[in-house]
């Protein structure tokens, strides 16, 4: 038995007493109370990361949005409204219920979607969009298990090597956010909006999907953009999504790393939530110094964070160094030089990374509860 702090003797483990004191054991005493609570905060963080593929897949089987449309629903109803099995649906709504995202009615079987609820889980022009976030993450999960192996030869996993939720919930996740501050927020704040609406010469470095090189040229019809990313297979899509969205005249994509895009003379440059994946964003930097028009902007995007550890120690914080471990330290240690700046490195750090690539002015110009953005000029 151990001795508690209290006092009082308590077992180790939740419905046992292991012997795991022994004569002369001079180990800190064990608050049962505390190593319970514990215990049952990780039974929480258990259904929590099961929720988070409950979450896609209830996004992906249209549950989400059927009970937004349609509720309030049995499972049978629910089942029958999105053509799956009902001992699936009934699961899936006793878990949702089990962790308050979805209201149960006891008197008539009956579950609800809180409204709320129904904009975060279904509404992707909202920038409270959550889907995509979980999607991200189990695509994530799913890959941690290259990390051991990773960390103990000091070697990277690469954005590219990852799966579809990764690459698809990244732009899902981000895009909402972009909709809903790039233009009217962001773009002002570091001074770039009139020369935008003028006609101006934009580079979007590591743009994925093209999420943001979209919506900027859709905003700003006089302007012409050149997206570049490493990940041929994002860059597939991107120009994809510029057809679909009818700026393909105005814009262009390329498969290239950040530190070798093509063209010059640019008014704006623009990282969205990439650099800190980049192996090397000094080599990055210097570039972007080089084909940045003299008056030129960058605008750099990054997950928000402070500059001490102890700044973001909190739920986004959290979130961040999960993606920091799993997936973004993993892309940048898989690149050449593999600085691995980290994804909450923030904005001291950013600064003296673009001052030791010629930039003098730097500013944190906007920023959201997910994102910093800042200014950099020569
Ligand atoms: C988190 S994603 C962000 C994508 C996009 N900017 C967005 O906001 O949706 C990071 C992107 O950086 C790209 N990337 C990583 N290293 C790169 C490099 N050295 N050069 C160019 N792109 C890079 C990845 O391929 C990936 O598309």
């Amino acid at each position: 038995m151990t001795t508690t702090s209290t006092g009082t003797s308590t077992g180790t483990s939740p419905g046992a007493s292991p012997d795991s004191g022994h004569p002369g054991d001079t180990g800190p005493a064990i608050d049962g109370d505390r190593l319970m609570a514990f215990v049952f905060r990780a039974v929480d963080e258990v259904g929590a990361t099961l929720n988070a593929a409950l979450v896609v897949v209830g996004d992906e089987l249209g549950y989400y949005r059927a009970l937004a449309d349609s509720g309030p629903l049995t499972a049978a109803e629910l089942a029958v409204a999105t053509g799956t099995d009902a001992h699936y649906a009934r699961e899936w709504l006793n878990a949702q219920a089990a962790g308050s995202i979805v209201d149960y009615d006891p008197g008539t079987g009956r579950y609800t979607l809180p409204a709320e609820h129904a904009v975060a889980l279904t509404d992707e022009s909202s920038p409270a969009f959550l889907p995509g976030l979980f999607q991200i993450a189990v695509g994530t999960v799913a890959g941690a298990g290259r990390v051991p192996d990773a960390a103990r030869r000091g070697t990277g996993v690469g954005w590219h090597e990852h799966n579809r939720d990764v690459h698809h919930g990244c732009e899902r996740f981000f895009r909402p956010g972009y909709h809903a501050h790039l233009v009217d927020e962001w773009l002002p704040a570091v001074g770039a909006a009139d020369a935008l609406r003028a006609g101006a010469s934009v580079a979007d470095v590591g743009c994925g999907h093209g999420a943001s090189t979209v919506l900027m040229a859709q905003a700003f019809p006089a302007s012409r953009f050149h997206g570049s990313d490493y990940h041929a297979e994002s860059i597939e899509v991107a120009r994809a999504r510029a057809v679909e969205a009818g700026v393909s005249d105005r814009v262009t994509f390329e498969v290239a790393p950040a530190d070798g895009f093509g063209g010059s003379g640019y008014d704006l440059v623009t990282t969205f939530d990439a650099l800190h994946d980049m192996g090397d964003p000094l080599g990055a930097a210097r570039h972007v110094h080089e084909v940045l028009a003299d008056d030129g902007t960058w605008m750099v995007v990054e997950p928000m964070a402070g500059d001490r550890v102890e700044d973001n120690l909190n739920p986004v914080g959290r979130t961040y160094y999960g993606f920091s471990t799993l997936l973004c330290t993993p892309a940048s240690l898989s690149q050449d030089v593999g600085l691995a700046l980290g994804t909450q490195a923030g904005p001291a750090r950013i600064r003296e990374l673009v001052e030791a690539a010629g930039f003098t002015r730097f500013r944190s110009a906007a920023e959201t509860p997910f994102n910093r953005v800042m200014e950099i000029r020569r």
